[in-house]
């Protein structure tokens, strides 16, 4: 029985040398250890043996038992070694590898332009204030000095949203303009105190749509810059100096700015304000016309929209202008035509 007993060991440890893997080990076990195997046979039959000979069987039986659970149990850890450094080897992972691209959002150099705009103003004290896209003929037109049917409404071709029925004669249009935005403002400021009210320092950022001919310098939606500055003793020096130091800030000490005696209905007097061209050095081309671009229109708050906005023309003076964002934007990117701006084609966005 003892002798038999080390055939099944000497077997079993054969039988291992030849496991590859974990699938062999298990039938290896179920062959050696398993409940029908050699060895448990012999545990089965103890009972049968004499008295002397059960201890010294049973003993060397549980030997057998152990050393053949310990080979196991070790030639398991062997093959678990064995796999994890073959996927280690075969799975290699290389960090040095260049990640994937991942495409990052950026503004549109229109709202990079205007957010600069608004880093330059906050510098002078000016304060941002929003008004709606969508106005009344009122607002847009005739709290700003034009009456209905006055020749300067040609200046700004409007899109009527609704002229029809009973407001014939103040229909709702999209604004053509930020200028509205300086009614709002001045009779939200000048309710706080009607007797006395307060100054005003305020740009008015937004778009305004025309219904206009398209062409390098015109869109038919664009942002303009409305600018607002109401006080006692606010003269066209201070506009001239405010917009003059803009333009330095934006573009250099060297850039040069001309006033041009204009027209506009809301303001009394009136000047086009104009940038020398980037793009031809002033010589004129085709962004530009005659070497300057014009930027935007300024000039003194008409009494009568002082008035209107609840300020006494007799104590209050105030200065506005009212640029176009796109036309400063074209100057400071070089940008040779207005209508790249909203064609959102990537290879002009990503350029910003
Ligand atoms: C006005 O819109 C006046 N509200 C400006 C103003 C405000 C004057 C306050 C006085 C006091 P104008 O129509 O000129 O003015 O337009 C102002 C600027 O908007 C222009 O100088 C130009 O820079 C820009 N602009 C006008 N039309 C277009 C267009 N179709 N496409 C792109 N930019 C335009």
């Amino acid at each position: 029985m003892l002798e038999n007993l080390t055939e099944i060991e000497k077997a079993a440890l054969e039988a291992l040398g030849a496991v590859r893997d974990e699938a062999a080990l298990e039938a290896w076990r179920v062959a050696f250890l398993g409940r029908s195997s050699p060895l448990m046979q012999v545990f089965a039959g103890l009972g049968g043996l004499s008295k002397e000979e059960r201890p010294v069987v049973g003993q060397r039986a549980n030997e057998v038992k152990k050393a053949l659970e310990a080979r196991l149990a070790a030639k398991s850890e062997e093959l678990r070694a064995a796999a994890l450094k073959r996927s280690l080897e075969e799975e290699r992972l290389d960090v040095t590898l260049p990640g994937r691209h991942l495409p990052r959002g950026r503004l549109h150099p229109d709202t990079q332009m205007l957010r600069e705009l608004y880093r330059v103003f906050g510098e002078m004290g000016f304060q941002v204030y929003r008004s709606r896209e969508v106005e009344s003929d009122e607002y847009n037109f005739q709290l700003l000095n034009f009456p209905v049917g006055h020749p300067a409404r040609d200046m700004q071709d409007t899109y009527f949203v609704d002229a029809d029925g009973k407001d014939a004669d103040n229909p709702t249009v999209l604004r053509t303009h930020t200028s509205p935005g300086q009614i709002h403002a001045m009779r939200e400021y000048s309710a706080r105190d009607p007797q006395n009210p307060p100054p005003v320092r305020i740009i008015l950022p937004g778009m305004v749509y025309r219904y206009e001919q398209t062409d390098a310098r015109h869109e038919m939606q664009f942002d303009q810059l409305e600018g607002l500055a109401v006080g006692p003793g606010i003269t066209f020096s201070n506009l001239k100096g405010t917009l003059t130091d803009m333009a330095r800030r934006l573009f250099g000490p060297q850039a040069r700015t001309r006033f041009r005696a204009s027209f506009f209905p809301f303001t009394e007097p009136s000047a086009e304000f104009d940038i020398e061209c980037f793009l031809c050095g002033g010589k004129g081309c085709a962004v530009c016309g005659g070497g300057w671009l014009e930027i935007g229109g300024s000039g003194m708050v008409h009494p009568v929209v002082l008035r209107n906005g609840g300020y006494d023309p007799k104590r209050y003076t105030g200065f506005a202008f009212g640029f176009g964002i796109q036309r400063i934007a074209m100057l400071k990117y070089h940008i040779s035509d207005i209508r790249l701006f909203w064609q959102n084609d990537l290879r002009f966005l990503e350029q910003f």
